[in-house]
């Protein structure tokens, strides 16, 4: 049997990384695991609960026999679909603030090495620093923060929401600071990784200048 790489793609928020892993994942024949999706699945759950970011104890007593699967871009806790739910404005200004809690970091780390087997291609912050940093191919997308707030504006109004640039922009800055700045896995390229900047390229140039590295790197592993 051929053996199937990780392709870990880190960086900032709206720099494209779900659209791009996706896709990259279609292209390769490799499964997309979106791992910002797992950790707004556990915001949401501890935010129903009422359990606050500062109450470690209370973090792991309540993710301890929580259960999320990922499947088809459907995303289900304890078996309820949250696929939406974790998508609200909601759960995008109180995920930080449960990401840098360690009991978190802990409770997803065991899930994401383990939706390996196949080989990979994972999106989300740590995953060529922290989680998976023997990964064939490692990518650190990024693109400027005004571009980011342009293309999140874009996002929102195409769902037919309001959206306020000043407002995004501020956002997008403020949670780059909190994602880089906290103790644990922080958020900065990994020792190896490929940094692209996005600021200039459309969206389908990016999956394939990562795709075409990936077909390259997988073909090398095979020889
Ligand atoms: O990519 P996203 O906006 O869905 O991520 C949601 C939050 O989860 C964001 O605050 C960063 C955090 N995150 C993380 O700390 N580590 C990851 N591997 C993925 C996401």
């Amino acid at each position: 049997m051929s053996k199937k790489i990780i392709v870990t793609i880190d960086g900032p928020a709206g720099a494209g990384k779900s659209t791009t892993a996706k896709a990259v994942a279609e292209k390769t024949g490799l499964p997309y695991l979106d791992t910002g999706a797992l950790y707004r699945a556990v915001a949401w759950k501890l935010d129903k609960e009422g359990v606050a970011p500062e109450d470690g104890d209370k973090i792991a007593e309540t993710l301890k026999d929580f259960k999320i699967e990922v499947a088809g871009g459907k995303v289900t806790a304890d078996g309820e679909d949250v696929t939406q739910a974790i998508r609200t404005a909601r759960v995008d200004s109180i995920v930080s603030a449960y990401a840098a809690r360690p009991e978190v970091r802990d409770a997803l780390a065991g899930f994401q090495r383990a939706q390996a087997v196949n080989g990979l291609v994972a999106d989300g912050r740590d995953m060529g620093t922290v989680i998976f940093p023997d990964a064939e191919l490692k990518i650190f997308l990024t693109a400027s923060a005004e571009e980011r707030a342009r293309r999140r504006c874009a996002e929102r109004e195409a769902k037919g929401e309001s959206a306020d640039y000043d407002e995004i922009l501020k956002q997008v800055i403020e949670r780059d600071r909190y994602d880089m700045t906290r103790e644990i896995a922080p958020l900065r390229p990994a020792q190896g990784c490929v940094i692209l900047d996005s600021t200039d390229m459309s969206a389908a140039e990016v999956v394939d200048a990562i795709a075409s590295l990936a077909k390259e790197i997988e073909a090398q592993e095979n020889r």
